[in-house]
């Protein structure tokens, strides 16, 4: 593990989700027609960084990823705009932001750097004259659940084109029991909503009810057609924080799946070897398995067994119901905004069906060598339910 990260792997998965997103979004639109690309950092810091050229920070990585695209890019024959927002309260903190991050500002070669000394919030009018009409990608990572009211930073959350990447700090809103307290409760409504007390499903948990209530406003706020969660945990296995995205593309939801896969997958690494670590400094014996070679069983691998079988459920209801043909193109975006799968589960999905016989391999007709469906494909039942009286 990367020694910068000991004792902070949520930190190590957060970096790692900004930064192969980041990646993926920049290579596909700096290499497309996009003109002009933008990078926000509502809360950029130095935070906790343990490193002396803060190679651990959003923003530095922010950098080298884009200044890596970008020259990438330009290497082809292209030459594209690239700016950055970095955005911080803390007057310390900002120095050593404004030191670091302007050494980066490169006008000559379309690389533009801005700094804000001041509260996100406030910052909203400057940041929105830098993004003008570029794809914006802002990224809000507070300490706490204050700093981004929604009305406040509305004309961020509904750029278009945009994106918005959020760390939800789930403990700080669920350790807390004094939401009696008019003063606190009034705290969450920037993040809430007026009067969200009210408006919690009391059906649900209390932890999922705010959750729920969470996404409903953010999704609001950004009229995004998808909001994703991805749950980063502790040690101790407790929920620390969400990863929060939200986007109006296809595309952006297929790519954000691929990369929170890998996240996680890396998560679990990284939180098994620390597991392990803090076990053998304790014991002072070494784990027998890891001597052997052997590593734990990775979580999300475990779980997209399950999430297959529900996602094919919900893909047999979809067809069963509509009992016409549907476009693969239309049916994976919903299944992955619900189940935590990726594009290619939803293709093997369709493809075991077809083997099976329940459904038309529409993609394997005529001259047609393709294994999997492409978004033009058609998806239809053998046998529709009107036809078999009881369905598949
Ligand atoms: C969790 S840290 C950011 C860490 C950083 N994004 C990273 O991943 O390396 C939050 C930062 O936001 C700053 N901050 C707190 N409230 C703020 C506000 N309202 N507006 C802007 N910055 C704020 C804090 O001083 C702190 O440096």
């Amino acid at each position: 593990m990367n020694a910068a990260y000991q004792g902070r792997e949520q930190t190590a998965a957060k970096h790692f989700i900004l930064k192969r997103y980041l990646q993926a979004l920049a290579s596909k639109l700096l290499q497309g027609h996009l003109g002009t690309l933008t990078y926000v950092d509502g809360f950029s810091g130095p935070w906790e960084s343990k490193t002396s050229d803060y190679s651990d920070t959003s923003f530095m990585i922010a950098i080298g990823v884009l200044k890596d695209v970008q020259q990438r890019v330009r290497e082809g024959g292209r030459r594209k705009r690239v700016q950055c927002f970095f955005v911080e309260q803390d007057a310390a903190a900002y120095a050593q932001l404004r030191a670091a991050v302007m050494q980066h500002h490169d006008p000559a070669n379309d690389f533009f750097v801005h700094s804000y000394h001041g509260r996100f919030e406030d910052a909203v009018d400057a940041i929105m004259k830098v993004v003008g009409r570029s794809f914006a990608l802002t990224f809000i990572d507070p300490t706490g659940w204050t700093g981004y009211e929604f009305h406040e930073i509305e004309r961020i959350m509904r750029h278009q084109p945009g994106e918005v990447l959020l760390n939800y700090m789930f403990d700080f809103i669920n350790r807390f029991t004094a939401w009696d307290d008019p003063k606190i409760s009034a705290s969450f409504d920037g993040i809430l909503g007026q009067n969200w007390a009210a408006r919690l499903d009391r059906s649900l948990p209390r932890e999922e009810a705010v959750q729920a209530l969470f996404a409903d406003e953010f999704r609001n706020s950004g009229g995004f057609r998808y909001v994703l969660w991805t749950p980063i945990e502790k040690l101790a296995d407790r929920t620390h924080f969400c990863i929060v995205y939200g986007t109006r593309s296809d595309d952006g939801l297929a790519t954000y799946r691929d990369v929170e896969f890998s996240a996680l997958k890396d998560h679990g690494m990284r939180r098994s070897e620390a597991k392990r670590a803090v076990e053998e400094a304790r014991t002072g014996v070494a784990d027998m398995f890891a001597a052997a070679g052997i590593l734990p069983p990775l979580p999300i691998e475990n779980q997209v067994p399950e999430l297959c079988r529900q996602a094919r459920e919900w893909l047999l209801d979809e067809l069963r119901e509509g009992g016409e043909p549907r476009r693969f193109g239309d049916l994976w975006p919903p299944m992955l905004a619900i189940f935590r799968i990726r594009k290619t589960n939803a293709k093997v999905i369709c493809v075991d069906l077809a083997k099976e016989g329940i459904i038309h391999a529409s993609w394997r007709g005529g001259a047609s060598q393709r294994r999997t469906p492409d978004d033009g494909d058609l998806i239809e039942l053998v046998v529709t339910p009107s036809l078999s009286g009881d369905g598949v």
